[in-house]
């Protein structure tokens, strides 16, 4: 049974996937809604079920609706993100809140959790019980790590180890489940599904490094978010949290000093602090320990090892991208 690159099963994801999901009416809501799913995005956990599933067996078609519950979940944790973050570019376009407002970007989450819900009850219920449990404990802390990412704009420091425990909860939990959820599908003992959780958690944790990364120092060409938009939030990544640690006097005063600003020169300004703080350095350590906690887990799933290529090399990609 030969595997599949994510490349490969991304056209498939996107074949299933690439259709209207709502109602018409109201067009006020849901074509929002509409709008926002055809803005793409790179697809990432909805692959990774598909990857979870193949990696034990081939793949059902249960995967693609449980894909497709993932996507929809993501998406609307994305439409209310912006809204808590005040973004207002997504994916190089505006943001659903931005263009039309904050209630309707409101709802058009609410509803996409509702059909999410829809794609995850076609699943067979010999495999139900256990994905919805792990869907649900994931949908949960997802808010916990959102809530704490908030609490943090406001807190004057946080360390590393409370920043971490913040985006595995917000981000890498979802990236975690996504690959379980498909192993269950594939009918993976609970051993290997431990492992493979755990890749997906590490990876998660590498990925939303990358992430906050790309936030401050970014193409904004490439990016399609706004650029230095969680500076302007005060928000605690880990390139603030290493400059409030490491930089010193002038230096340390005048980022204190920003943090309580909002002028237009802000962004530069922090962007140079952290320039001087060997923040690229840092940010290739962080992804490294994390990539590498990934691959012990990798390894330790009890597979042939050439099934494990495609995961592999989607691990690569994720800490490398440029959007
Ligand atoms: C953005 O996720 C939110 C984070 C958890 C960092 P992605 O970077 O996967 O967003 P899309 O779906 O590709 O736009
Ligand atoms: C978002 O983290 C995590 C969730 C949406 C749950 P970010 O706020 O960093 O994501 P982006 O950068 O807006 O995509
Ligand atoms: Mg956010
Ligand atoms: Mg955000
Ligand atoms: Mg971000």
């Amino acid at each position: 049974m030969a595997m599949h690159k994510f490349e490969e099963l991304l056209p498939r994801f996107e074949a299933y996937f690439n259709q209207r999901h709502f109602p018409l009416q109201p067009s006020t809501l849901y074509d929002p809604a509409e709008y926002f799913l055809g803005l793409g995005g790179k697809r990432v956990r909805p692959v990774m079920s598909l990857m979870g599933n193949e990696l034990f067996d081939e793949i059902l078609p249960d995967a693609f609706h449980l894909a497709a519950a993932v996507e929809l979940f993501h998406n609307f944790t994305l439409m209310h993100d912006d809204i808590m973050d005040k973004a207002p570019l997504r994916r190089g376009k505006p943001t659903v809140h931005a263009a039309y407002g904050e209630a309707t970007a409101l709802l058009g989450g609410d509803v996409m959790l509702v059909v999410a819900y829809e794609y995850l009850n076609k699943i067979d219920v010999h495999y139900l019980k256990r994905i919805m449990h792990l869907f649900n404990r994931t949908a949960m802390e997802v808010c916990e790590g959102q809530q704490l990412d908030m609490d943090f704009e406001k807190a004057a420091t946080v360390d590393l180890p409370a920043y971490i425990k913040m985006i595995e909860l917000k981000t890498s939990v979802l990236l975690a489940a996504s690959l379980q959820m498909g192993a269950i599908l594939g009918g993976a003992g609970e051993n290997n599904q431990h492992h493979l959780y755990e890749f997906g958690k590490n990876l998660g944790i590498a990925f939303q490094v990358q992430d906050d990364y790309l936030d401050a120092f970014g193409d904004p060409e490439k990016f399609g978010k706004q650029v230095g938009g969680d500076i302007m939030a005060n928000k605690k990544t880990f390139l603030m949290i290493h400059a409030l640690a490491t930089s010193k006097g002038e230096s340390k005063k005048e980022l204190e000093h920003l943090l309580t600003t909002n002028g237009p020169d802000k962004v530069e300004k922090v962007l140079n602090i952290f320039r001087s703080c060997g923040i690229d350095a840092w940010a290739k350590d962080l992804k490294e320990t994390y990539i590498t906690k990934a691959m012990y887990h990798l390894e330790e799933i009890a597979v042939i090892s050439s099934r494990k290529k495609p995961l592999t090399e989607l691990a690569a990609y994720l800490v490398q991208r440029e959007k």
